[in-house]
């Protein structure tokens, strides 16, 4: 089993690829030598993306799409296999986060959003993303295919005035477990990444809404003191993806500063 991080021909798609993650997360699988397909409903970030891969040894194409629609979804998948022939690995970053308030004041229409977005966006991603895989995957025993699913702290420890998110980011490691359960047989790996605070707008837009200091939510939610880099979610993420994390399957990756372990 190789223990090398290269994709070399190898085949992604990545969603939220044009948010503060995702961006990072197609540098690094593009930088490994992946063909990658990324798609994100917002396209404002898009050239820069495809500007930042010319250089890299693999290649990146950005497809619009809106994860929470399944014929979005199902067009961003069949895009990766009608270019390329297969789908190797699977990055699910897209998500929103905008809560302010405690449970009994969330609204109906906001828990639903999150829902529609962070979690049935999670579940159809995966789902066209296997259907793929399982025309794809030939390892039995790991080293085949390869989904990671970006999750949060939250699935573990919630923030106040979090629940909608809370609850969906619980839910991203429940389908992560459950498809790890039933797709091991076919050399498909499912794992989840749980990033602390990492330095991208949904971070700092959070902190703006809820008037907080970045200092001081840094020295609390790090046990170093600074907000995470994109790029270091980007470096899990490709580990996850490539032969080296071959016998890792069904695991919840805290990346996070040390916020969990204290
Ligand atoms: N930044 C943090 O501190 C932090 C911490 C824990 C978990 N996360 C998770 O990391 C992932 C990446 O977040 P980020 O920090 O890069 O935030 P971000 O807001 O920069 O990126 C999220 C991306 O998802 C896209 N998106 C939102 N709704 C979509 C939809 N319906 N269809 C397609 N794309 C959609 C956005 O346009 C955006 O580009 C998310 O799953 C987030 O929940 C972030």
């Amino acid at each position: 089993m190789s223990s090398t991080t290269t994709l070399d021909g190898r085949t992604a798609v990545v969603t939220g690829a044009t948010g503060g993650m995702g961006r990072a997360i197609v540098a690094a699988l593009v930088g490994s030598g992946a063909n990658v397909v990324a798609t994100d409903r917002d396209d404002r970030h898009a050239d820069a993306l495809l500007a930042s891969a010319a250089d890299a040894p693999g290649g990146v194409v950005f497809v619009p799409g809106d994860v929470s629609i399944a014929d979005d979804v199902a067009a961003v998948v069949d895009e990766a296999t009608s270019r390329h022939g297969r789908l190797d690995c699977a990055v699910n970053a897209a998500a929103i986060e905008f809560e302010t308030v405690p449970l009994a004041d969330c609204a109906d229409d906001d828990f639903d959003r999150m829902m529609a977005v962070n979690v049935r966006g999670v579940f159809l991603s995966m789902k066209h993303e296997l259907r793929a895989m399982l025309d794809t995957a030939s390892g039995r025993h790991g080293g085949g295919a390869s989904i990671v699913n970006i999750a949060s702290t939250n699935s573990f420890r919630p923030q106040h005035d979090q629940p909608a998110y809370t609850a969906s980011k619980h839910a991203v490691l429940g389908l992560t477990r459950s498809a790890a359960m039933d797709y091991s047989v076919h050399g498909i790996r499912v794992n989840a990444i749980c990033p602390g605070a990492i330095d991208t707008p949904m971070l700092r837009q959070a902190m703006e809404r809820r008037g907080r200091d970045v200092d001081d939510v840094a020295k609390r939610l790090s046990r170093f003191g600074r907000f995470g880099e994109p790029s270091e979610i980007a470096n899990a993420a490709l580990w996850l993806c490539s032969d080296a994390s071959s016998f890792t399957t069904g695991h919840a990756l805290a990346v996070d500063g040390g916020m969990l372990a204290t």
